[in-house]
């Protein structure tokens, strides 16, 4: 048995760094047939697969994502996708969004963290998830439908790309969810987006891929990086004393734990990668999780290490399909996590740092994360 074939999503679910260590190690491309897909592991190889998009499509076909989202740009290539991400990447610059990084993302945290009660909360629904929906709904000037619904909406939708199985229950709530989404776009930010030239349907389907992929992970960043640091006491002293370190302790946990493992995108013909052929029109998974952990790039890399200085990671990926929100993104949590530490000096985890249920291999973050606001 390969090791690719002895490799489960469930084990992936729960923890997939020991399999992509053993992956990196003995089998850097695999076949694996619990996924159905194809694991590229290792660094180079993980950059190479996102930088040829001649031999590596992310317009794959039968394309889930656009079935499920309405076509969009992680599901295009060429003209089409550039024409889709030009359209709207003015929305998320910094010029755009400085403002609102700087000046309103603070009194929002804030607010929460004075609505805390001091015996404890779940950052990631008193926290971590308003402020993810806030900083997309303050950039599309989405402002007729509460944080909560769009947070409820956003669960509905990720239901939906995660039902492979086409469970109809399941698929009744993300339809439900991708229609009351649609309308609500529509009606407030599609004429927002006029300008962009993009039609009203187009609006819609990329602003619900800006949903799944630009709110849970903002929110799973934030939280992944409170935990970090409350779980290396060192580090937070550290941030404490010299305030240009939080940005670090940011980068070094996206490097760490990366809150999105794959791009998947499918061969366009016969490819040789680390000596192995994979097939024509395969689905392959390029595992940035594992290329930021890959010991030919980084020193002792399965350590959270907030002085680390050894260049940029992938957990915004490289090459056409570069996070949209990737400025917007990093920078709501900073200002999150700094701000949290900054009002809280006595902020602590609820238990131990084992205790915190760190779960998924796609989407990886805490099923929720207890702490004692008061110490
Ligand atoms: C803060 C944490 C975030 C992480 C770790 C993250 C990660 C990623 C990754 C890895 C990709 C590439 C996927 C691929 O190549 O298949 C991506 C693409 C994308 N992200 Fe993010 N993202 C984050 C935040 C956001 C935000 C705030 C938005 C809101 C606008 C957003 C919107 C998008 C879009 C629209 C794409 C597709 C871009 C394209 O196809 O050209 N992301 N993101």
């Amino acid at each position: 048995m390969t090791i690719g074939e002895s490799i489960t999503l469930a084990e992936l679910e729960l923890d997939p760094y020991p399999a992509l260590a053993r992956l990196r190690a003995d089998e850097p491309v695999a076949h694996v047939p619990d996924l159905d897909m194809w694991l590229v592991t290792r660094w180079d190889d993980v950059v190479l697969v996102h930088d040829r998009p001649d031999l590596f499509t992310s317009a794959t076909e039968p394309s889930w994502l656009n079935t499920v989202l309405g076509t969009n740009m992680l599901g295009s290539d060429g003209a089409e996708h550039r024409r889709l991400k030009d359209a709207l990447q003015p929305s998320f610059t910094p010029t755009a969004t400085g403002r609102w990084v700087a000046e309103r993302l603070p009194v929002i945290c804030d607010e929460l963290i004075d609505a805390f009660d001091p015996a404890g909360v779940d950052l990631m629904t008193a926290y971590a998830e308003p402020i993810a929906v806030r900083a997309l709904q303050d950039a599309l000037g989405w402002d007729n439908a509460s944080w909560q619904e769009i947070g409820e909406w956003t669960r509905g939708v990720c239901t939906g790309l995660a039902n492979f199985a086409n469970d109809p229950e399941l698929a009744t709530i993300a339809a439900a969810a991708n229609e009351q989404s649609g309308a609500s776009i529509r009606e407030r930010v599609a004429p927002n987006l006029a300008h962009t030239g993009l039609s009203a349907d187009e609006i819609v389907n990329n602003v619900r891929l800006c949903m799944s992929g630009g709110i849970n992970e903002p929110r799973d960043g934030i939280a992944l990086a409170v935990w970090a640091l409350l779980s290396h006491p060192a580090a937070v002293a550290a941030c404490r004393a010299d305030e240009s370190l939080w940005r670090n302790a940011c980068e070094e946990l996206f490097r760490w734990i990366s809150p999105v493992a794959t791009s998947t995108r499918q061969t366009t013909t016969e490819v040789e990668v680390a000596g192995t052929t994979i097939p024509a029109g395969a689905l392959v998974a390029a595992v940035i999780s594992s290329a930021n952990r890959d010991e030919r790039r980084w020193t002792d890399p399965d350590r959270y290490d907030l002085h680390r200085r050894e260049g940029t990671h992938l957990a915004f990926s490289t090459g056409a399909h570069v996070c949209l929100g990737a400025w917007l993104g990093r920078s709501t949590v900073r200002v999150a996590v700094q701000r949290l530490f900054d009002r809280l000096p006595d902020l602590d985890l609820a238990g131990s740092p084992e205790a915190v249920e760190i779960r998924g291999f796609e989407f990886r973050g805490p099923v929720r994360l207890d702490v004692r606001p008061t110490g």
